[in-house]
């Protein structure tokens, strides 16, 4: 196991678009277990395969308070979302900046697992937030990019302070 480099905004490569995963080989199995060990260590409860510089259709996340039931989905996609909620997000792309999201409430996700197995999950409150925002990440969109334009400047301008 090891951990990777996340890479932070402004990184250009972060707004690259994730290929889908056609096999889900050893090497596949291997990133997703060093993304969860990456992950857990930052601390964070979710990171997006874009983040670590893989441009594949790979995120993990956990949401739990013991930090145990860790998920790893492929090929993620969001087909169902109903409702509205808004969250104070971060990001581990984004170190120390934190904003208000609205996003669906509930969604259902239809993905493959760490064993090709096809699934689908419904989640709402934290884990919807979750999933969500690390979907956006495999389309090359962070968080900050559902602000306003006013709100976003003020946030990247308090990021180039934090990584100064
Ligand atoms: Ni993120």
């Amino acid at each position: 196991m090891s951990q990777l480099n996340i890479l932070t905004l402004p990184d250009s490569r972060l707004k690259t678009v994730a290929q889908p995963i056609i096999e889900i080989n050893d090497d596949i199995k291997q990133l997703a277990t060093d993304m969860l060990e990456t992950m857990y260590a930052a601390p964070g409860i979710g990171l997006a395969a874009t983040q670590v510089d893989h441009h594949i259709q790979l995120v993990v996340l956990d949401v739990s308070e013991e930090k145990n039931r860790p998920l790893v989905l492929i090929n993620p996609e969001i087909i169902e979302q109903a409702g509205l909620q808004t969250h104070e997000e971060g990001c581990l792309s984004v170190p120390g900046i934190y904003a208000k999201v609205k996003r669906a409430d509930q969604v259902v996700v239809k993905y493959q697992d760490i064993d090709g197995t096809h699934q689908e999950l419904t989640a709402d409150g934290l884990l919807a937030v979750c999933i969500q925002h690390e979907l956006d990440h495999l389309k090359g969109i962070v968080f900050l990019d559902h602000l306003s334009i006013l709100k976003r400047k003020l946030a990247l301008k308090k990021l180039s302070k934090e990584l100064a």
